[in-house]
């Protein structure tokens, strides 16, 4: 059996819809503080879905997971992923990323389940010094949030040569996109990813979109990002967690598309796409935002064979439809 942490939340759901789909049986574990009840109600519609709500934080709450399922391998999204809070209270980022990722490891150990995938971000590299970014980059964050993940990945290696415990590190990009059937979607709050908010002033009247900065060294000004469809992520998890199971070897693996798009791109894309004049504000730069940051993917597509298929336009598509009929 396959345990997801996280599969309330968006990308952990999309990624629980992919393995349904292959047909596999999975457990969500997931305190609902930041994911939604309804979300696993619609993935138990979809398959063999055993939800148990507890949280990473307490290590009873893991512990009764493992002994009442038999876990093969662990997906692991559950974590706390807002740059701007871990800034102003990493405590609580270090305590829930940090300490419940432990706390879920040392359960692993304990139950002889050596297989995990883990959720980490472009985040861990910091100000880029050359682009592409590839996996070889130097990691130096620069917020509390990109450093609990980077202590995690730093953990997972000292656990794979003192114990044995094999991952695949996936550094995402910026994740955009929901489910082509508009089953579940993304659904953050406070929402901070800019194509949910670019769309939400067409379905929100007293909503009006900022762009942080246009004096950036960039074509247009404004800073460029990666963004990569959650529907492609969750295949390349599935691929990770295939080549994981086959090679019983650890392995790191950028995920983005390569391609940077800025934000007055992405926000042309979304007027474009859904015909329409979008309200938005120029505002100052904010703190703290590189001016671009586009991966190099090609370990991925090379060793795991993935081929994200996904345009930014499926992506400002499906997040429409799902602001649309779910959120608005
Ligand atoms: N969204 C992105 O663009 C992006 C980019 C890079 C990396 N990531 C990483 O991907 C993962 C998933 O991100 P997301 O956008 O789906 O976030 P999300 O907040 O939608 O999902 C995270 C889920 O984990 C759960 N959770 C958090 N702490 C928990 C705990 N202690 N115990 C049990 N459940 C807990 C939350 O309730 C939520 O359902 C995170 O680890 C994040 O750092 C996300």
């Amino acid at each position: 059996m396959i345990l997801i942490t996280g599969a309330a939340g968006y990308i952990g759901s999309h990624t629980a819809l992919k393995f349904l789909e292959k047909n596999n049986d999975i457990v969500v574990f997931d305190n609902l503080e930041n994911g939604h009840i309804e979300t696993v109600e619609t993935l138990k519609t979809l398959g063999d879905v055993y939800f148990i709500k507890g949280d990473l934080k307490n290590k009873s709450d893991i512990d009764k997971v493992f002994k009442q399922y038999k876990i093969d391998t662990v997906l692991h999204f559950a974590a706390y992923a807002l740059v701007e809070e871990s800034v102003k209270n990493p405590k609580k980022y270090y305590q829930n990323n940090v300490v419940g990722t432990l706390n879920l490891l040392n359960t692993m150990i304990e139950n002889n389940v050596k297989k995990i995938v883990f959720s980490s971000t472009c985040a861990t590299y910091g100000e880029p010094k050359y682009l592409p970014i590839d996996e070889n980059h130097t990691q130096n964050p620069v917020n509390p949030y990109g450093q609990t993940k980077l202590t995690v990945e730093k953990i997972l290696k000292d656990y794979d040569r003192a114990y044995n415990l094999k991952s695949i590190i996936l550094r995402y990009f910026n994740v955009a996109g929901c489910d082509e059937k508009i089953r579940i979607g993304e659904w953050h709050n406070p929402e901070t990813h800019l194509i949910p908010n670019i769309l939400k002033s067409t379905v929100q009247d007293d909503y009006v979109f900022n762009i942080y900065g246009t004096d950036y060294d960039t074509p247009d000004g404004t800073c460029i990002r990666d963004y990569v469809n959650v529907n492609d992520l969750a295949e390349a998890h599935f691929l990770a967690y295939k080549y994981l199971e086959q090679n019983n070897v650890s392995d790191i693996f950028n995920l983005g598309t390569e391609n940077g798009q800025s934000v007055k791109e992405i926000f042309e894309a979304c007027q474009k796409v859904l015909n329409k004049k979008i309200p938005v504000k120029l505002r100052e730069r904010r703190d703290g935002d590189p001016a671009k940051l586009y991966a190099n993917s090609e370990k991925a597509k090379t060793i795991l064979k993935w081929n994200p298929a996904h345009t930014i336009e499926d992506s400002i598509k499906t997040a429409y439809e799902w602001e649309k009929n779910f959120k608005a």
